[in-house]
C-alpha cells in the first residue's frame, strides 16, 4: 500500500468538519442539544475510537446520557472477537426497538469490529430495520458526512467497504479520564492468526507518523496525564510501513524524552516480533512501565502452529527468560485461548504447565470460539464444550492460585502506586495501580486522585492487593 494512499488528506478531513459544523448549526438553529449515547464493547482499541466518535458528537453540539430512553442518538461501537461479544451486541440491539418506538426520531448507529462484516450487515439490513446507520472501523473518520446522509436523506446508509484502511489524524476526542489516555500508534493486523477475526475487520497493518505519536503524547503529559498507553493490534511491527524506518523501541525511547512524571505502557505485543533491543529499551526507559502484556495463546507448539503464530513453545519461554533477565520485577500478563480446533486434552495440559512454569500475574483467558471466514472455523473440532470446560477450569484454578501466591508476598511491601479513582469498596475505597499495573485498592482521602503516592500493603486476594497511603 502507498503511504499517500494511507493517510487522509487534510482536505478530505476538512470536508468532515465541514459536515460536523453544518450538523452543529442545524442544532443550535433548533436550540437544541441532542442527547448522545455511546455504548463499547470489546477492547481498549473500540474504546480509544468511542473516545473519537465521542469527540466529534460533542463538535455537533451534543452532550452525553448513559440512558438510552433519553437519547436522541445512540452508538454502539461492536466486537466481534467472539460468539459471546456479538450476542450481547444483537441483545442490546433488540431493546433498543422499545427505545426507538417510544422515540421514533431516535438515530441508532451501528459501528465496530461486527459491523464491518458483511453477514452481520446483511442480517442488519433485514431483521435490525430500526439501525439507521451501520459502519465499519474503516469508515470511522467519515462519521460526521455519514450522519449527514441520514439526517438529510432520512434514508438508512450502511459503510462497510472492504477497504485496506487508512489513517486519519487531528480527529477530536473525548477522553473520560485526566489521569489515564489511549494513544493509538498503528492500526490493523497482518498476522492472520487463524481462529482471528481481526485482520479481516480491521485491515492492513499502518502506523502513525512518530512525530504525530510525539505530539499527542508530550500535549497530554503537559495536560496532567499520568498514564499512557500506547495501542496497536501488534505494536512490535510498528513502523515497518513508515518512509523513515523507525521500530517499536526507538519510538518507545523518543517517548521517553519528553520530560514529566508519566508511565507509558503498551500493548498489545505479539511475542515473535518481540526484541532484545525491546526489552534493553524498556529497562533502560525511566517512564516505560515494567509491564508486558505478551499473549502466548497455547503452551504447546503443535497448537502454536495450527493457529499460525510464529514461535514455539521454547522459543516464547527463550523471550521471556530474555526480558526477565534484564527485568527481573516484570509484570507479565498474557492471553489464552483454551479448545481450539483439534486440540487434544494433553495439548491444553500443556499450557497449565506453561502457565505453571512463566508465573503469570494475572491472564486473559478464552475458550475458543470459531469466527466465520476465517481458517480455523474450518477445522474439524471433536472435543465437546463440557470438555473444554474441564480444561478450561484447570487453567483458571492454576492461574488463580499462582495470582494469590504473588499478591501474598507483596504484604508488608510499600510501592509507588499511581491514585487513579474510586474503587467502590468502603473499606478500601481508593482505587490505584503500581507501575506494572497491579490493582491496589487504598484507604485514604479523595484528595489522593491523580496523583502518586507510597502505598503499605497490608492485605491481598486472586485480584488485588490492599493498602494504605504512607505519609
Ligand atoms: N476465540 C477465542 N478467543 C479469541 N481471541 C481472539 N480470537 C479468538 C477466538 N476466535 C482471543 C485471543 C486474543 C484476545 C484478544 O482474544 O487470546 O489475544
Ligand atoms: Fe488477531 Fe493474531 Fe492479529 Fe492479535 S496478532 S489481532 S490474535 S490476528
Amino acid at each position: 500500500m502507498e503511504r499517500t494512499q494511507v493517510i487522509i488528506p487534510p482536505q478530505a478531513l476538512e470536508r468532515q468538519r465541514d459536515f460536523t459544523a453544518r450538523i452543529a448549526a442545524h442544532n443550535a438553529q433548533a436550540g437544541k442539544t441532542p442527547l448522545a449515547l455511546v455504548e463499547t464493547f470489546g477492547c481498549q482499541q473500540n474504546v480509544a475510537d468511542s473516545q473519537r466518535i465521542m469527540g466529534m458528537l460533542r463538535d455537533m453540539g451534543c452532550a452525553f446520557t448513559e440512558d438510552p430512553r433519553r437519547a436522541d442518538l445512540i452508538v454502539i461501537n461492536t466486537c466481534a472477537i467472539r460468539e459471546n461479544a456479538e450476542k450481547r451486541v444483537y441483545g442490546t440491539l433488540g431493546q433498543l426497538t422499545h427505545t426507538k418506538a417510544e422515540n421514533p426520531e431516535q438515530i441508532i448507529c451501528l459501528c465496530g469490529c461486527m459491523a464491518q462484516q458483511p453477514s452481520v450487515a446483511d442480517k442488519v439490513r433485514q431483521s435490525y430495520r430500526h439501525v439507521d446507520l451501520v459502519f465499519g472501523p474503516q469508515a470511522l473518520w467519515k462519521f460526521p458526512e455519514l450522519l449527514y446522509g441520514v439526517y438529510t436523506q432520512r434514508r438508512r446508509i450502511f459503510s462497510i467497504d472492504d477497504e485496506p484502511g487508512t489513517i486519519a489524524e487531528g480527529l477530536p476526542v473525548v477522553r473520560e479520564s485526566s489521569i489515564k489516555a489511549w494513544v493509538s500508534i498503528m492500526y490493523g493486523c497482518n498476522n492472520f492468526c487463524s481462529y482471528c477475526i481481526v485482520p479481516y475487520v480491521r485491515g492492513r497493518e499502518r502506523s502513525r507518523e512518530a512525530k504525530d505519536i510525539l505530539a499527542e503524547v508530550r500535549e497530554l503529559v503537559e495536560a496532567g496525564y499520568k498514564d499512557i498507553t500506547l495501542l496497536g493490534q501488534n505494536v512490535n511491527s510498528y513502523g515497518k510501513d513508515l518512509p523513515e524506518p523507525m521500530d517499536f523501541a526507538d519510538l518507545l525511547a523518543a517517548i521517553d524524552e519528553i520530560p514529566g512524571d508519566y508511565y507509558i505502557r503498551f500493548m498489545t505485543s505479539h511475542p515473535k516480533d518481540a526484541t532484545e533491543k525491546l526489552f534493553d529499551t524498556m529497562a533502560r526507559c525511566k517512564h516505560v512501565a515494567r509491564q508486558l502484556h505478551l499473549p502466548v495463546q497455547s503452551g504447546n507448539s503443535r497448537v502454536l502452529r495450527a493457529m499460525n503464530r510464529g514461535y514455539t513453545r521454547e522459543k516464547y519461554l527463550e523471550k521471556l527468560r530474555c526480558a526477565r533477565s534484564v527485568m527481573p520485577d516484570l509484570v507479565l500478563t498474557s492471553d489464552i485461548i483454551i479448545g481450539f480446533p483439534g486440540e487434544t486434552e494433553a495439548e491444553a495440559m500443556d499450557t497449565v504447565s506453561l502457565v505453571e512454569e512463566v508465573r503469570y500475574d494475572a491472564l486473559f483467558t478464552f475458550i475458543y470460539s470459531p469466527r466465520p471466514g476465517t481458517p480455523a472455523a474450518k477445522l474439524p473440532d471433536p472435543a465437546t464444550r463440557e470438555e473444554k470446560q474441564v480444561w478450561f477450569d484447570k487453567l483458571l484454578e492454576a492461574q488463580n492460585r499462582i495470582s494469590a501466591e504473588i499478591h501474598q508476598s507483596y504484604v508488608g511491601k510499600t510501592l509507588r502506586v499511581l491514585v487513579d479513582g474510586e474503587s467502590g469498596d468502603a473499606r478500601w475505597p481508593l482505587q490505584s495501580r503500581t507501575e506494572g499495573g497491579r490493582l491496589v485498592h487504598l484507604t485514604g482521602d479523595k484528595s489522593a486522585i491523580g496523583s502518586f503516592v507510597q502505598a503499605k500493603i497490608l492485605d491481598s486476594n486472586t485480584w488485588a492487593l490492599f493498602g494504605e497511603i504512607e505519609p
